[in-house]
């Protein structure tokens, strides 16, 4: 039986190595152990916490969970306000700040900034006395605040205590509480079905968890956390800098930055110290342009003074400081009119419901098209043609109307029916039982047939270059091309007299379609315009089968058997490969002379019978590119780590797909020794 001693010291040291790791982890984004090896200790405390309550405190890991459900939440009042900031909508009103600036303090001052994402979540302040967390509470008016402190305590990047030995005897500092884009997606679906609240906005889902009168609710919720600011600082044990302000022991929001985060706080990973008005447009331009690929949403950046003497000297309004602003990125939504929906009818008949917009910039592209997906869509929005709606714009993802705006209906809106015949061919339109997709049923239809063209020539089909929209459907009406090989046949001559062509633009479209007949198996598939085979179930279905024969020839339970495919695709295939059509249409693309290179159209066989599962954020190269690499290499990647994987790249934050795989031995490689394996260090 250990002593009660060496229990104590067991606690103390496991409360320790488990408080590194959280550190290493949502800190330093640079964990050092897995997550399995981490539950391990996690657990054993929790065991030794259960057989030995007197050893439970208030900081220790463990108590991340939530305590009991509250009544209320009690009021607080801060003696510095919490302020906000004051909005640039453009580089012009930015400059125009700066410029303000520099009137009011000089040149000196206000050369050296700070930048910062303005991240979109809820503000909150966190004090600490003598290291332990001790209050959290929210903004409020800036002033009176709500005490949220047992919610707070959940927020996992949140530490109970500060690290280092001499933390200072008081701290508040103030940050942003915010929720992944992906975890709020997986949060609010599961919310719909089991109909609970659903959220707008991973913002507001933030603010729903931290108001929750039940602790344990908010632990359930994957919020994040950034430190941007300083609240107050009180016996730091001395100046770090002769300049600092005082009651603080910092000069500068950097050196603030910096070491809070050395205290075990986390920081944005963006923050960045700008000199000069340039760097920070640069700053502003970069961040924009990666907006859509951070893992959670921001809406602008936040420009400070870093000199906390120059912030003293440019001072504050009543509600924002002079020195700071917020410059905001161009929104991903804005306000519309609906002027008509036109029916859109796809390469596999669907039509889609597109609503034509009065032009509108969103997030600095102008959008006039929305889709509307399908007719269950449109009712479930209650969209009218007529209606100001809001536009979203996501990313590289075609614009959606979000909602329309009922208040400002005229009374003239109408609503919209889906046609019960295809518009391109007048032939009555289906909707099979359960389906939410209406369809046109004729495969000769026009619409269909070009975009089956455009797709077979599309960049990641069979790439032939200068086959856009446009040509297709010119020769789609000329009545020169009803099916992807009757591209194969065309001539110079045949070219040539149509519209906006000539002899030269004629004889390159021979030569980009002659070029396209070597091609790989992948494509080739891909190509066929199989309904449901994407690029990805392509690669997969041409590295099970040698030749596209074999995939056409192979039985339908047998596809469904395939890592990564099921019975869903196996169905299309085989239902495609049962045409006549189809067939006829495959023979006369290889009598006409498409070929692919190797069986498995790779570019070398270096990493050949590899299958790659990578896991956590690359940071020298994005997982799409990595992916690439390592398929033309000859591997194969998997979205899931199984007895099939055979090597494990682990990025930042690598999750649970390490741990898998470190409990089925798979080799696994880090970033450098990833980079080395593609020759690419
Ligand atoms: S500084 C005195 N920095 O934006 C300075 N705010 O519109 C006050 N926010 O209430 C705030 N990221 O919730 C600052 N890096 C950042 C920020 C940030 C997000 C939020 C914060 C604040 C609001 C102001």
């Amino acid at each position: 039986m250990p002593s009660k001693r060496s229990i104590e010291k067991e606690i103390e040291s496991l409360r320790n190595e488990i408080r590194h790791h959280n550190y290493r982890y949502y800190v330093l984004n640079d964990p050092l152990v897995s997550d399995a090896e981490y539950d391990r200790l996690f657990r054993r405390l929790l065991d030794l916490e259960k057989d030995h309550p007197e050893f439970i405190t208030t900081d220790s890991p463990t108590q991340k969970v939530g305590a009991a459900p509250q009544k209320d939440f009690k009021a607080i009042t801060r003696e510095t306000p919490m302020l906000s900031l004051e909005n640039a909508m453009d580089q012009d009103e930015f400059a125009e700040w700066r410029e303000r600036l520099i009137r009011e303090i000089g040149e000196a001052g206000g050369v050296d900034y700070v930048c910062e994402p303005k991240v979109d979540g809820v503000a909150v302040e966190l004090v600490f006395r003598d290291g332990v967390l001790t209050q959290g509470a929210t903004r409020g008016d800036g002033i009176n605040g709500e005490d949220i402190t047992e919610n707070i305590k959940t927020v996992r990047p949140i530490p109970l205590r500060l690290r280092g030995k001499n933390p200072p005897r008081y701290l508040s500092v103030r940050g942003e509480v915010f929720m992944d884009k992906a975890d709020f997606e997986r949060l609010n679906k599961q919310q719909m079905k089991t109909g609970e609240k659903v959220y707008a906005n991973p913002r507001n889902l933030t603010a729903g968890s931290l108001k929750q009168l039940d602790p344990k609710i908010t632990a359930s919720r994957p919020l994040k956390f950034v430190v941007y600011g300083i609240g107050e600082v009180r016996g730091a044990g001395g100046s770090r800098s002769a300049r600092a302000r005082p009651g603080t022991p910092f000069s500068s929001q950097w050196e603030f930055l910096e070491t809070v985060r050395e205290w075990g706080l986390p920081i944005s990973s963006y923050s960045k110290r700008c000199v000069q008005y340039k760097e920070v447009i640069a700053y502003y331009d970069d961040l924009l342009k990666k907006r859509d690929r951070l893992p959670y949403e921001i809406d602008g950046v936040v420009i400070k003074l870093n000199d906390f003497d120059s912030q003293k000297e440019a001072g504050s309004r009543a509600r924002s400081p002079r020195w700071a602003v917020a410059w905001k990125f161009p929104p991903h939504e804005e306000r519309t009119r609906i002027i008509g929906i036109d029916v859109q009818v796809g390469r596999t008949g669907a039509l889609t419901p597109v609503a034509r917009l009065e032009p509108v910039p969103v997030g600095g592209v102008t959008v006039s098209n929305a889709t509307l997906h399908n007719e269950d869509e449109i009712n479930k929005k209650g969209v009218l043609v007529g209606d100001w709606v809001f536009v979203r714009r996501a990313g590289d993802v075609i614009p959606e109307v979000v909602a329309p705006i009922p208040e400002l209906r005229s009374g003239e809106e109408r609503a919209f029916n889906m046609p019960k015949k295809c518009p391109v061919c007048g032939t009555p339109v289906v909707r099979e039982e359960g389906e939410a997709v209406t369809r046109c049923p004729n495969l000769e239809c026009d619409a269909q047939v070009r975009e089956r063209i455009r797709h077979f020539a599309s960049r990641e089909a069979m790439d032939i270059e200068g086959l856009g929209e446009k040509l297709v459907a010119q020769l789609v009406d000329a009545g020169l091309v009803k099916n992807p090989a009757d591209l194969y046949d065309l001539t110079v001559g045949e070219l040539a007299p149509l519209e906006r062509m000539a002899e030269k633009s004629a004889e390159n479209i021979i030569n980009a379609i002659e070029k396209s007949k070597s091609t790989t198996l992948p494509r080739l598939i891909f190509a066929l315009g199989i309904r449901n085979v994407g690029v990805t179930v392509a690669e997969i279905l041409a590295e099970c089968y040698p030749t596209v024969e074999a995939v056409r020839d192979a039985p339908e339970e047998e596809i469904a058997e395939l890592y990564g495919v099921g019975p869903v695709i196996a169905k299309e295939v085989s239902r495609f490969f049962s045409e006549k059509r189809n067939r006829t249409m495959l023979g006369r693309l290889v009598a006409a002379g498409v070929h692919y290179v190797t069986a498995s159209g790779v570019e070398s066989e270096q990493l050949a019978g590899e299958v790659f599962v990578f896991t956590g954020g690359l940071t020298r190269m994005s997982r799409e590119r990595a992916e690439s690499e390592v398929k033309k290499r000859g591997a194969r990647t998997s979205s899931s780590v199984s007895n099939k994987t055979t090597i494990v790249v682990a990025g930042v934050k690598a999750g649970s797909k390490l741990a898998k795989a470190e409990k089925l031995g798979i080799r696994i490689i880090g970033e450098d020794e990833f980079l080395t394996l593609i020759g690419a260090s």
